[in-house]
């Protein structure tokens, strides 16, 4: 408990920096949820020493391989904006200042090298121009970093294997390497198409972290993501039943598969609803809900479960 607890003290501090200095450079509100624009930089930028930046071309004259490469990656980009500080353009954005390195002719202790650096200090790096306001502003809150799971597990700069995102593996097998459950779950035979390619893991969760628990997206208004697709079952309706409301969908469903049909918690329906209603006290005046073969297929009667415009118990 305290060892856990003082971790999370230890991550929030260059995180509460991070916020700070960038909330201080950050005068306009993010618009859409894609990357930083090269301009956002140039008002984030410290300021650094500029004599102590060399510039790419300089960088190619020694690491043409590595420069030709990143012509061609979305971080050119950075060279874009002409009024940005050196300090958020080129190679130097990302490994600090160059002249030192260059003058020792290639002294690696005088560059910022990624492979030499903690997974919270090289993370911190990305997130200078990548937190706030971003898809990974809740990266320093997210389960993926508090588990020591950093930037450059997934992403990778010069060394990408998948181009688009820079990913070092495409989805889901990314996710699977140390996700071997969930990987367990969408094989089984009723499950979110997530293998054939019909969903993605980021479909429901951002793997950069959000607000709450499980890394899951919400709708705008906070809702449940179950509603983006399942537009039906969002209602409000005149009846609703009350645990999809407040428990979820996941109180009967399991997100990603189930050896049930309709991605149900337990393979039989009545045993499903019996775990909260029970008979016969609780049973309806009506027809006695005994658990004889007539009534254990609960949704033959009460069709509408997720909730009814017309019906108290859910008949249609
Ligand atoms: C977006 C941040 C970023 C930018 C911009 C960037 N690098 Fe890197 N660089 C990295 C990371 C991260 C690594 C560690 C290897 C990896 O994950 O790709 C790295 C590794 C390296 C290495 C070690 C050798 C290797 O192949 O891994 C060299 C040399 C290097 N970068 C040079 C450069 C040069 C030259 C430029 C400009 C043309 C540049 N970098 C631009 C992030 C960056
Ligand atoms: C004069 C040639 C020269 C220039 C210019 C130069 N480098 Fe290097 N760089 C080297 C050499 C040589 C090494 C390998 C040193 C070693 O392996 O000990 C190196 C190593 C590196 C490494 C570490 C590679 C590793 O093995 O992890 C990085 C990162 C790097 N350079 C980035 C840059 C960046 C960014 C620039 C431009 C600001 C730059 N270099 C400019 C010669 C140069
Ligand atoms: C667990 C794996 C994982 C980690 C850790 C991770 N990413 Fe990503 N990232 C992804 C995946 C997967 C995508 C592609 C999302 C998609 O398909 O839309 C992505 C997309 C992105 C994008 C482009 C899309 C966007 O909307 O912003 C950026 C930028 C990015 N990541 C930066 C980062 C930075 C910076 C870090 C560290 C602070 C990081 N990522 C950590 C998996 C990861
Ligand atoms: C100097 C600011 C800056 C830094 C530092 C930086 N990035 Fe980026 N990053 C950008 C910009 C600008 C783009 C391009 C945005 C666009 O295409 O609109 C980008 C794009 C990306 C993308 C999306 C690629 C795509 O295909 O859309 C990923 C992934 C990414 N960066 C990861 C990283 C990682 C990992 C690091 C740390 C090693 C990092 N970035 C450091 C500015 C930065
Ligand atoms: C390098 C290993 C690694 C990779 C790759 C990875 N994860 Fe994770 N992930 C972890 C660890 C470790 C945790 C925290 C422990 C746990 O909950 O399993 C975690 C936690 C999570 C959580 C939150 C679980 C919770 O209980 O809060 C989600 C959601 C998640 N990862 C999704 C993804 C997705 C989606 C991808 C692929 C884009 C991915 N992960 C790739 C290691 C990884
Ligand atoms: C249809 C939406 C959806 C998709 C697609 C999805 N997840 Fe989830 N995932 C969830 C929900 C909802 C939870 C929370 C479950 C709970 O609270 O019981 C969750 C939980 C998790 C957890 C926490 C541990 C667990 O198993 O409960 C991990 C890890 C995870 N997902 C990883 C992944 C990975 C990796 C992928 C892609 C291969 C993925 N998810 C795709 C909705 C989804
Ligand atoms: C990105 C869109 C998307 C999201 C988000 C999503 N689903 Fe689905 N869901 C689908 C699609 C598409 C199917 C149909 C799959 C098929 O035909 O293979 C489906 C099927 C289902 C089924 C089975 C339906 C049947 O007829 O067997 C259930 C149950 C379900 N989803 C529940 C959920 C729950 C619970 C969530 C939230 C955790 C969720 N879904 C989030 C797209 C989504
Ligand atoms: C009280 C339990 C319960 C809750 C909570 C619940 N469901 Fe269901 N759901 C069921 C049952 C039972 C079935 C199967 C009905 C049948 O086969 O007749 C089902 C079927 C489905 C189906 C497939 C058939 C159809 O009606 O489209 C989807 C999709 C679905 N649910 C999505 C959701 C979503 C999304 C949520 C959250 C908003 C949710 N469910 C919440 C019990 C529940
Ligand atoms: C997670 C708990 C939970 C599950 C599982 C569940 N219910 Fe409910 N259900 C409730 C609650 C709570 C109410 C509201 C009860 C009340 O107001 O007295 C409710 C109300 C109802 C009602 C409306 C009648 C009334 O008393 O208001 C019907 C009919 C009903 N449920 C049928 C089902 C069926 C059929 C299933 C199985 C498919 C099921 N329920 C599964 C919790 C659950
Ligand atoms: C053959 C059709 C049928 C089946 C099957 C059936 N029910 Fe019902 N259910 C009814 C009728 C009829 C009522 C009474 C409606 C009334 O009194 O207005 C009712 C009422 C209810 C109520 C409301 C209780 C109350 O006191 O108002 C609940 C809860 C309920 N059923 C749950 C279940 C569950 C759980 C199952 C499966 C184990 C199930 N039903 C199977 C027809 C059925």
């Amino acid at each position: 408990m305290s060892a856990n607890s003082s971790r999370v003290l230890l991550f929030s501090i260059p995180f509460i920096f991070l916020v700070v200095v960038h909330a201080a450079g950050q005068t306009s509100p993010q618009s859409g949820k894609g990357a930083p624009s090269p301009a956002e930089h140039a008002a984030a930028a410290p300021s650094a020493d500029s004599s102590k930046y060399v510039g790419s071309d300089t960088c190619k004259t020694c690491h043409e391989e590595i420069y030709n490469g990143w012509e061609k990656s979305p971080h050119w980009k950075t060279t874009l904006n002409k009024d940005a500080a050196p300090s958020k353009q080129g190679c130097e954005a990302c490994h600090g200042p160059g002249a030192d390195h260059v003058e020792g002719g290639g002294d690696k202790t005088k560059i910022f090298v990624f492979a030499d650096h903690s997974r919270q200090e090289t993370s911190a790096r990305c997130l200078s121009c990548h937190g706030e306001g971003h898809e990974q502003a809740h990266f320093s809150e997210s389960a993926h970093s508090s588990s020591n799971v950093g930037c450059l597990d997934c992403h990778s700069p010069h060394h990408a294997k998948e181009k688009p995102y820079l990913l070092v593996q495409s989805t889901p097998q990314l996710c699977y390497g140390c996700h071997t459950s969930a990987k367990a779950d969408f094989a089984k035979p009723y499950h979110h198409r997530v293998n054939e390619g019909l969903l993605q893991c980021n479909d429901c969760h951002n793997p950069h972290g959000t607000a709450i628990p499980t890394q899951l997206r919400t709708m705008p208004n906070g809702d449940a993501i179950c509603y983006k697709c399942h537009v039906d079952k969002q209602g409000p309706f005149v009846y609703e039943h009350v645990p999809v409301k407040t428990e979820g969908c996941v109180s009967c469903h399991t997100p990603h598969g189930s050896t049930n049909p309709r991605f149900l918690r337990v393979s039989l329906v009545n045993m499903l609803c019996l775990q909260c209603h029970t008979f016969p006290t609780q049973g309806p005046a009506g027809p006695a809900h005994n658990q004889s073969a007539k009534y254990q297929a609960c949704t033959m009667c009460h069709v509408a479960i997720h909730g009814s415009n017309f019906s108290n118990v859910f008949f249609k």
